[in-house]
């Protein structure tokens, strides 16, 4: 089997559902359920003896060392970590505590427990740590896109977090021979994304006839890739993957934040029109994210070279889907709209205050 941890969010649910359709390999999820944490997004598998679920935190080092001694995973996908940009401004000891500290613990008892497999084992075995393109910090508009050879200049608490659990993961293999792989992928986008990152939350909000809270002058640029893109991705660095290297996952698909919410936008008037007018109405300027990075691009030229990995989807037809999931699985939107959720949009938007409608 193998252990996904961070299962229960976006990227991994997607990634165990996508697994299991494809394989009969089963699947250990071990996950903290924090906010981002939703069962939920696993409901299909009720029942299904090939995921099993254990909820607890990476950094618990006994239960981490159990798990691995009872279960004998042949890989560990690593995905549990916080992952918004404007929770780690806010606070950023959960991201210091889950992305370093967390997979600090997890590299260990993975090392000690890779240590003592037979050879045979040891040989096939795999620890994959999902990152994030964020690591190497801002582009200008001139600049050549991210490779993985970019020095990394992380800028938010968030990107700084996920750097440092790279160089960790790095370590890991060269001074204890750990089999390693990592990815760093740019900006997701798909069915189960929490409704506080961009696309899903310009979509409910929309639905909502609430304003969609544009950051700055809206031309801050970002690559998009279809979420079950950057799963296959994955399973394909597992599989193929040279052991202590890192592969830039990306969509070739550079788009600016208000192109983004404008297609989203056209996408809503034609599947769901709202009577009041078209939905790009509700765009509203709002006060800047601070130290908000200006530009990713991704190279995602290795991937393909070596691995023979590409995008399956476009951003035309991901996008689509995407606008389409969540209009049909709006109770999925209203439980997770509730509760914690709802407070964090308080403190987040609260404060922040719309600047104008129009720019
Ligand atoms: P998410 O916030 O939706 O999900 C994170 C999951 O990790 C949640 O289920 C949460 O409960 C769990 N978790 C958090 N802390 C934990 C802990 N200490 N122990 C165990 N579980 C814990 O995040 P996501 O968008 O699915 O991202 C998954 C991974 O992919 C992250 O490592 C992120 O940095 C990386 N990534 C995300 C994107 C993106 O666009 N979303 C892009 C590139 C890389
Ligand atoms: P986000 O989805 O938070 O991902 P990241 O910051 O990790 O790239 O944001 C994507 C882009 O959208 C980013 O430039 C910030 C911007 N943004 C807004 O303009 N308004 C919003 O309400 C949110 C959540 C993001």
């Amino acid at each position: 089997m193998i252990l996904v941890t961070g299962g229960a969010g976006f990227i991994g649910a997607n990634f165990i559902l996508d697994w299991l359709r494809a394989s009969d390999e089963p699947v250990l999820n071990l996950d903290k359920l924090t906010y981002a944490g939703n069962l939920e997004n696993l409901a299909s598998l009720q029942g299904d003896a090939r995921h099993l679920f254990v909820q607890g935190d990476i950094g618990d080092r006994e239960l981490v060392g159990k798990l691995l001694a009872e279960h004998r995973p042949r890989a560990i996908v690593n995905f549990a970590a916080e992952s918004h940009v404007d929770r780690s401004i806010h606070g950023p000891e959960d991201f210091i505590q889950t992305n370093v500290v967390g997979t600090f613990h997890l590299l260990e008892e993975t090392r000690g427990h890779w240590m003592g497999l037979p050879e045979a084992d040891k040989a096939v075995f795999r620890f994959l740590h999902v990152s994030t393109d964020e690591v190497y910090g801002s582009l200008g508009p001139d600049d050549v896109p991210f490779t993985e050879t970019t020095p990394f200049a992380p800028n938010s608490p968030y990107s700084a977090s996920k750097a440092s659990s790279d160089h960790l993961v790095r370590a890991y293999h060269h001074t204890y021979g750990l089999p390693v792989l990592t990815t760093n992928c740019s900006n997701n986008y798909g069915p189960y994304q929490f409704p506080e990152k961009l696309i899903p939350l310009m979509i409910l909000n929309a639905t909502r006839g609430k304003p969609l809270p544009i950051y700055g002058d809206g031309m801050n640029v970002r690559d998009w890739l279809y979420v079950t893109d950057h799963c296959s991705a994955i399973r394909t660095v597992l599989e193929k993957g040279k052991i202590g290297e890192t592969y830039n996952v990306g969509g070739w698909n550079e788009m600016p934040n208000i192109e983004i919410v404008r297609t989203v936008c056209a996408l809503l008037d034609e599947m769901r029109p709202d009577p009041a007018g078209p939905h790009e109405r509700l765009v509203t300027y709002v006060k800047d994210r601070p130290g908000h990075d200006r530009r990713y691009a991704i190279d995602a030229g290795k991937i393909h070279r070596e691995l023979g990995w590409k995008p399956d989807e476009t951003f035309e037809s991901g996008i689509r889907k995407t606008v389409r999931w969540y209009l049909d699985n709006m109770a999925w939107v209203e439980h997770v709209a509730s509760g914690e959720y709802r407070k964090w949009v308080d403190v987040q938007y609260g404060e922040r205050g719309a600047v104008s409608g129009e720019r």
